[in-house]
């Protein structure tokens, strides 16, 4: 089997990489080829028992879109994309990479003819906007509030098009936050999610730029990983008419966030926590739901983490070796 990933660089796509080089197999299927694809050539994962290409590419770039799919890769795990912070600070960047990249990569699939990959997309839940339910279904009205909420909303509709007419074989997950996310902080309106935690727990002073009372939708990239994984093995018929699906994951308030980091990690290592109030981040967050019904994933076989305590546990597993800083 051939698997492309597009944002291959990103934080879930470097750790989809690895987790299918370790695993040598998708849905049960031999992988033996996997091609990694981000705007410049994406690390590829060491002692890979298959060919593994890494391409440097533009995704919105029809020409490149092309070449991409060229080699008929069996599943495309879509995740190129101008995350929600910058989409919103730059319009016409968010535009062509969420939109135009998509769609070239959708009409790229198309054009070559006879072919039907699946095609799994990174949606967010930020297709959803205010006022909300006491908890949001699958299919809540899309009526986005951010220019990175629309983009993916319309990435969704013409998935859904793309997979009724046959020319490709889709599904959208709509994934929560992904906390705790390592390495450097990303342009993501949501990063403080993870600054608070990730920070704290390396020594470090983390900021908090909204209210603690803030309320939002958690899952570890592990689960995210485990997430796309899933979404590559469903069949048709699992999945029916409508594509796009609300993940699994943590409800829980910011306040609830940071008790389960003082619960873990102790009063010194909580204690490195600013608040400092940003309006712009506190803005995109407010027009964000919080509370999901995701029973149509979970009777799919979808799987997050059940606390935040979880959450912060996967994090210093996988990143940290076990150690938290004193
Ligand atoms: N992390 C989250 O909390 C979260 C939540 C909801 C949805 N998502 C979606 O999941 C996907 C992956 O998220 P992530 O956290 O790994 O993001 P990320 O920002 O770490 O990775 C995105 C990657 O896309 C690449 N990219 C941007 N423009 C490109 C272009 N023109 N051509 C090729 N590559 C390009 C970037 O270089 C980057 O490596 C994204 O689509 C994101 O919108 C993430």
């Amino acid at each position: 089997m051939h698997i492309l990933i597009t944002g291959a660089a990103g934080m879930i796509g470097r750790k989809l990489a690895a987790r299918l080089v370790g695993e040598g197999a998708l849905s049960g299927r031999p992988i033996d080829r996997l091609t990694l694809l981000d705007i410049s050539a994406p690390p590829a994962p060491e002692a890979a028992a298959f060919r593994v290409g890494a391409v440097a590419a533009d995704i919105a770039d029809a020409q490149a879109a092309r070449a991409a799919v060229a080699g008929r890769p069996d599943v495309i795990f879509h995740l190129a994309a101008v995350v929600s912070g910058e989409a919103e600070l730059d319009f016409d960047k968010g535009v062509r990479v969420n939109v135009d990249g998509s769609r070239a990569l959708l009409e790229a699939v198309r054009a070559a003819g006879d072919y039907r990959p699946r095609f799994v997309f990174a949606s967010s839940l930020a297709v959803f906007g205010a006022p909300f339910p006491e908890a949001i279904p699958d299919d809540f009205a899309l009526t986005p509030l951010t220019s990175y909420g629309t983009q993916k909303a319309m990435v969704e509709l013409l998935l859904a098009d793309y997979s009724r007419r046959g020319f490709l074989d889709g599904v959208g997950i709509r994934l929560p936050s992904i906390v705790v996310r390592p390495g450097r902080p990303n342009q993501a309106a949501s990063g403080f999610f993870s600054a608070i935690i990730r920070e704290p727990l390396a020594g470090r002073e983390a900021v908090l730029p909204v209210d603690d009372g803030v309320l939002h939708w958690h899952a570890s990239p592990r689960a995210a990983v485990g997430f796309l994984l899933h979404a590559a093995g469903l069949t048709r018929e699992q999945i029916g008419p409508r594509i796009n699906l609300v993940m699994p994951g943590v409800c829980c308030t910011v306040a609830e966030q940071i008790a389960a980091l003082r619960r873990i990690a102790g009063d010194k290592v909580a204690g490195r926590i600013r608040r400092e109030p940003d309006p712009l981040t506190a803005r995109i967050v407010a027009g964000w739901p919080s509370r999901f019904d995701p029973r149509r994933a979970l009777a799919l076989g979808f799987k997050a983490e059940t606390s935040f305590d979880e959450i912060i546990r996967v994090h210093i597993e996988d990143e940290l070796g076990g150690q938290i800083a004193s």
